[in-house]
């Protein structure tokens, strides 16, 4: 499938600063990024611009108000309005403008609270997402619900992807709103420059989880739009099974943090076990293959040159 232009919408944020080189270098001029300071997505007048300004016949569509389990908690409402408008003004959009094919990515969280690790894409609709962060997980879920209300209506050919526990440059280091391992990459560098002697962790480290560089899952994006065409969501992550605490090792010993860790057995270790199966995606022959120290590496140089100089937007 070509494409004469294809929009990225929220490419101003972590994983649209990852996938927009990525689809430069493929399809050169005839991508455009977008972020909330050009089109205010969740204004239908605004869907419509960007539709009249560009006339796309593909769109990847990554705009989305993200946050933290903190922001999560205290803004639900907030997550919910915005990410339903976000997701249904812009697939009644592109099935009104017949675009050839709509991206869309939604959050692992959307899985139920419940499911079985590894989590394969057969268990979404099997229970009730963790509550704290429902309002978003379930308005980004609303992207299923439309990809095949779509697909049956209008013939819109739309794909789900759903990466993982994605970590890289660019990502979001705010104390408030970020994801554990930009967390505990700050934590360390700034235990690390302000000489302390230890990092108190909560819980044993024994839970398990998966982390997929981010730069992986962008190279993905090029076989969604060309190739993918199906009503079935695909898990996207790298397979691999990392403990807290040998992640939190890692970065501290990444980081050139000195001090003593100190696990607080008495904070919760939250869920034990959360890992994506990534067998359908295996059988579509796809992988993001970048080892965790290599991703980390990249992602603390990344930190801790932009920590320094804050040459490159980064999100403290
Ligand atoms: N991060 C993850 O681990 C993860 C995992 C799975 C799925 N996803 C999905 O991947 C996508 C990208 O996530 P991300 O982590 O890159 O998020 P992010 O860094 O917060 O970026 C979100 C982007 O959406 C734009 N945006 C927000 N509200 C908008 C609005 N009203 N109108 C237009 N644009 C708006 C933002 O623009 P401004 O910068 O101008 O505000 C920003 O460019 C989202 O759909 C998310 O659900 C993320």
């Amino acid at each position: 499938m070509t494409f004469q232009k294809i929009v990225v919408t929220g490419s101003s944020g972590f994983l649209g600063r990852h996938l927009l080189p990525v689809l430069k270098a493929r399809y050169g001029d005839a991508v455009v990024g977008v972020s909330r300071k050009d089109y205010d997505l969740m204004d239908v007048h605004q869907v419509r611009r960007l539709f009249d300004d560009h006339q796309p016949d593909a769109v990847v569509h990554l705009a989305a108000y993200v946050g933290g389990i903190g922001a999560n908690r205290e803004f639900p409402a907030a997550f919910f309005y915005r990410n339903i408008l976000l997701t249904a003004l812009m697939f009644e959009a592109a099935a009104e403008r017949r675009v050839k094919k709509l991206v869309y990515p939604m959050g692992g969280c959307s899985y139920p609270a419940n499911a079985i690790s590894p989590i394969d894409e057969n268990q979404m609709w099997t229970g009730y997402p963790q509550k704290e962060s429902a309002p978003y997980s379930l308005a980004k879920k609303m992207g299923l619900v439309a990809m095949n209300a779509y697909r049956q209506q209008h013939g819109l050919s739309s794909v789900v992807v759903i990466p993982g526990n994605m970590y890289g440059e660019f990502d979001n280091f705010r104390y408030q709103e970020s994801h554990v391992v930009p967390a505990l990459i700050r934590r360390y560098y700034e235990a690390k420059l302000s000489g302390a002697p230890s990092v108190t962790a909560w819980g044993t480290g024994c839970a398990t989880r998966d982390f997929v560089y981010a730069g992986d899952i962008a190279a993905l994006f090029p076989f969604f739009l060309e190739e993918y065409d199906s009503d079935e969501p695909v898990n996207l992550s790298s397979g691999t099974t990392t403990s807290i605490r040998e992640l939190t090792e890692l970065i501290r010993s990444l980081t050139g943090f000195r001090g003593e860790i100190v696990w607080d057995t008495t904070k919760p270790d939250g869920q034990l076990e959360k890992i994506f199966d990534v067998s359908r995606m295996k059988r579509l022959g796809l992988e993001c293959p970048t080892p965790l120290e290599v991703g980390l590496r990249k992602t603390i140089d990344w930190f801790v040159q932009n920590y320094e100089h804050r040459t490159d937007g980064i999100r403290l």
